[in-house]
């Protein structure tokens, strides 16, 4: 990270877990374990229905609450979606596209990602674009590739002034929840990948001022070593999220 270029923004994906007491519960429970200065960021993100217990919870905390996905459209006939207006009204300040899950199981592919991407940033929320290989992508050599045509795919008619709403985090699709990390220097070289492909489209200096997240197994003991990197700004972190003393460390280590 390079905290004095860009936000370091550490960000829970609770992905399909937790009751609305459950969230009341463990957020309650992450405000004595988080430190009250932190360095970076605090997000949560959730799932929609545990959004307002949520908020309710992390009131005077440091801790922002996000969403797991977003719809493109404004409103209509798509049963089962959310809208970005939805999410804002109860305020939602981030939202996670383009999650490799979405991608995997609900057919998700780089241009729905880029249009709900475009959906979140005009709304104003906050954008967690997630993007990432495949192992067998990895195994032939390709990650590079992949890795920047998601990239520039997603953020197709985003401009320079759009572009300050949206993180990138870089995901791994075989390190999500096997305990498997990217190492430091592997999280480093894709996360100066995905600076590169921004620098192309909006120069150096913007390029520079963008958060870029590595997530996949990131952990209390890890995450120091992956936050030590230049362009390592934080993490989205899984499992970790869900147990307040293992998130709290994640976040202290962003203090180094
Ligand atoms: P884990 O931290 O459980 O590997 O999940 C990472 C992830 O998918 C975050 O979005």
């Amino acid at each position: 990270m390079n905290q004095a270029k860009r936000r370091t923004v550490i960000a829970g994906n609770w992905k399909m877990n937790m009751t609305p007491s459950q969230t009341t519960a463990l957020i309650n429970e992450m405000k004595t374990t988080l430190p009250a200065e932190p360095a970076c960021d605090v997000v949560l993100c959730v799932p929609f229905v545990d959004i307002a217990a949520a908020k309710a919870a992390a009131e005077g905390s440091v801790i922002k609450v996000g969403a797991e996905n977003v719809h493109f459209e404004e409103k209509g006939a798509y049963t089962g979606e959310i809208s970005a207006q939805m999410l804002t009204e109860c305020g939602v300040e981030y939202v996670i596209v383009g999650h490799s899950e979405r991608r995997q199981y609900f057919g998700e592919t780089d241009d729905t990602v880029n249009l709900r991407l475009l959906a979140g940033v005009k709304a104003g929320l906050t954008v967690i674009l997630c993007v990432g290989e495949l192992l067998g992508e990895r195994e032939k050599g390709i990650t590079a590739e992949i890795v920047s045509l998601q990239t520039k795919v997603a953020l197709r008619n985003i401009d320079a002034d759009m572009l300050k709403k949206v993180i990138i985090a870089y995901e791994p699709v075989w390190a999500i929840g096997t305990g498997l990390t990217a190492t430091s220097d592997q999280a480093e070289e894709v996360c100066s990948i995905i600076r590169g492909v921004l620098a192309e489209k909006y120069g150096d200096d913007a390029a520079q001022g963008v958060t870029i997240q590595y997530g996949g197994s990131m952990n209390a003991g890890n995450a120091a070593e992956l936050l030590s990197k230049e362009n390592v700004d934080g993490g989205l972190i899984g499992g970790a999220s869900l147990k307040a003393a293992d998130f709290a460390k994640i976040v202290e280590a962003s203090n180094q």
